[in-house]
């Protein structure tokens, strides 16, 4: 084997997201693009000779082209082996999982989460460190600067690894191992939950479900998971089959995108558990028979019920979420007087927290449920935590929702996308609402005062770092909240999200539609903002 260095030119558009570098499939097959990222993650890490690293992705198209260049890179920079998922393939809290247990020095990941796929869609690509997490800011910011100057990179010409088999093979000296993607995490699971409970649910011939994998990532793992080794009737996992495409499908898990279960879910005959999960298997959407469990109430749920579960009986240490997130995890904290931690949006800000052990439990109102057992996100598990407060508690998901709601009151929420908007006037909206925090401060619109407005600042309980501008709240003297901030993962333009939420304790309007009950809210959040004058739209193109 040689080691080829290649002169390159920097491209000036490497900065990672809100999770990772995430581009056109177009764009990163550009000569050089890929491998210039690679080189610059390599190039700022320090100590990785002889050294671990795990890759893996969601099965989207690129994924295999990517992971033979990542394996001549590493073999080139001088990594002692590879560990990577058959065909490429790992779930993201699988690579999580996989880089704990086997203590690698880090991972690269390859995905582009909930992102189209195909070969005009989204490619995206990212770091994660030996805690098995996203890299923190620092990490990422080190990155993008070295890619900025990136002249030259390093690659072995050896030829492709066979990487559809499992076993061992050598690159030069580097040893590729390519492992089986769904079993250390499937052994995982067996670990955390009550398999016994839940296989006696779903073989009692009274409860069914139904778990949506969107032909992405998840397939093979719920296939094993639920199919297998809990018995689960074969057909309970609906699109199972990874595409490259997706079959052409958005795989995010919402009520806009997973319709089929949706429906399924509101027929005469629907299941009594509905679940999906999305591109990359982090994020996890719960539904009952005609029943939809808002992410950031599930959240509050799991927490709430955590002592049914095996890992959790002994208690949490602490819980938190994105700052975007609903306030009803808040409520259980309190209950439970354990501390509750607000994050700014992105799962790296909770790395820290759980590395101290100062949380047990996270979440993200974007459909990301997560806890101290690896440092991702996890769909999967959210789905078999909520199975196994099923099968102890026996009442319906409707029934837990409300009996939630009723004990601790609702935080009425929803959430409003304007997508692919012009970026010059979504910043524009940004500056001008940072502009006026001061002055929103005290003013009232209608039956609403507003006690606080700011543009939302983080430091770090453990490493004192600060992330500032991560977005603007208005927070009304009744508890209510309007945030705004502007995508982090998106491709193409701006996406503006609204985050609109008011608690409610009534029990008469307990079950209302939160659009309904937030009505005024939501045209004030409409209003404040001028959105119609910035953006040129009415409506938001998505409401969750
Ligand atoms: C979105 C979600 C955020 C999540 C991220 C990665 O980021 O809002 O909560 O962590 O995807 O899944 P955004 O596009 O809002 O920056
Ligand atoms: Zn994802």
């Amino acid at each position: 084997m040689n080691i080829n260095t290649v002169s390159t030119t920097a491209f000036a558009d490497q900065r990672p997201g809100t999770s990772g570098l995430r581009k056109k499939v177009k764009v990163f097959q550009q000569p050089h693009y890929l491998e210039n990222f690679v080189q610059s993650i390599f190039n700022a890490l320090e100590g990785f000779r002889g050294q671990t690293l795990v890759v893996g992705g969601d099965g989207r198209y690129y994924n295999r082209e990517a992971l033979q260049i990542i394996l001549k890179m590493a073999a080139a920079n001088g990594f002692g082996k590879v560990i990577a998922g058959r065909g490429a393939l790992l779930s993201t809290p699988a690579a999580s999982c996989v880089i704990r247990k086997y203590k690698a020095f880090g991972g690269i990941i390859l995905s582009a989460s909930h992102n189209p796929g195909g070969p005009n869609a989204d490619f995206g690509i990212k770091y994660n460190a030996s805690n098995g997490g996203p890299a923190a800011e620092n990490i990422t910011e080190a990155i993008y600067k070295l890619s900025l100057a990136i002249n030259e990179y390093h690659i072995s010409d050896a030829p492709d690894i066979d990487i559809d088999n499992l076993g061992q093979q050598k690159m030069g000296d580097m040893i590729v191992e390519m492992i089986d993607p769904v079993a250390d995490y499937a052994d995982m699971m067996e670990q955390l939950f009550d398999f016994d409970a839940m296989r006696k649910l779903l073989g009692s011939g009274t409860f069914s479900m139904s778990f949506d994998a969107m032909n992405a990532i998840t397939g093979p793992y719920a296939r094993e998971i639920l199919e297998k080794r809990l018995a689960a009737p074969a057909g309970t996992v609906l699109r199972a089959e990874p595409l490259v495409d997706f079959g052409g499908a958005h795989p995010d898990p919402n009520l806009a995108h997973a319709k089929e279960l949706v429906s399924l879910m509101n027929a005469s005959n629907a299941p009594d558990f509905g679940a999906a999960s999305d591109g990359d298997g982090d994020r996890n959407m719960i539904l009952g028979s005609h029943f939809y469990v808002t992410p950031s109430d599930s959240l509050a749920i799991l927490a709430a019920n955590a002592t049914l579960v095996p890992a959790y009986a002994k208690g949490l240490a602490g819980v938190a979420r994105s700052m975007p997130t609903s306030q009803a995890v808040d409520r259980v904290a309190d209950v439970l007087g354990i501390d509750c931690y607000e994050t700014p949006t992105g799962w790296k800000f909770f790395g820290n927290l759980l590395d101290a052990g100062k949380i047990t439990l996270c979440g993200e109102e974007s459909f990301g449920t997560g806890s101290n057992h690896v440092r991702e996100k996890d769909g999967l598990w959210a789905v078999l935590f909520w199975l196994n407060i099923l099968a102890v508690r026996k009442q319906s998901v409707a029934e837990i929702v409300k009996d939630h709601w009723q004990k601790f009151g609702r935080d009425v929420y929803t959430r409003h996308d304007y997508e692919g908007v012009a970026t010059d006037g979504a910043n524009a909206l940004m500056q001008d609402l940072r502009a006026r925090t001061g002055e929103l401060a005290g003013q009232t619109f209608g039956s609403y005062r507003v006690e606080h407005c700011d543009d939302f600042s983080y430091t770090d309980v453990v490493d004192n770092s600060t992330s500032s501008q991560q977005g603007i709240r208005i927070l009304f003297s009744n508890g209510a909240r309007i945030v705004y901030r502007l995508s982090g993962t998106g491709t193409e333009g701006a996406t503006l999200r609204v985050y609109i939420e008011q608690p409610e304790k009534d029990p008469a309007k307990l079950e209302n539609d939160p659009q309904l009950l937030l009505s005024e809210l939501i045209k004030l959040s409409a209003s404040v903002a001028h959105i119609e004058n910035y953006t040129g739209r009415h409506v938001p193109d998505v409401i969750t």
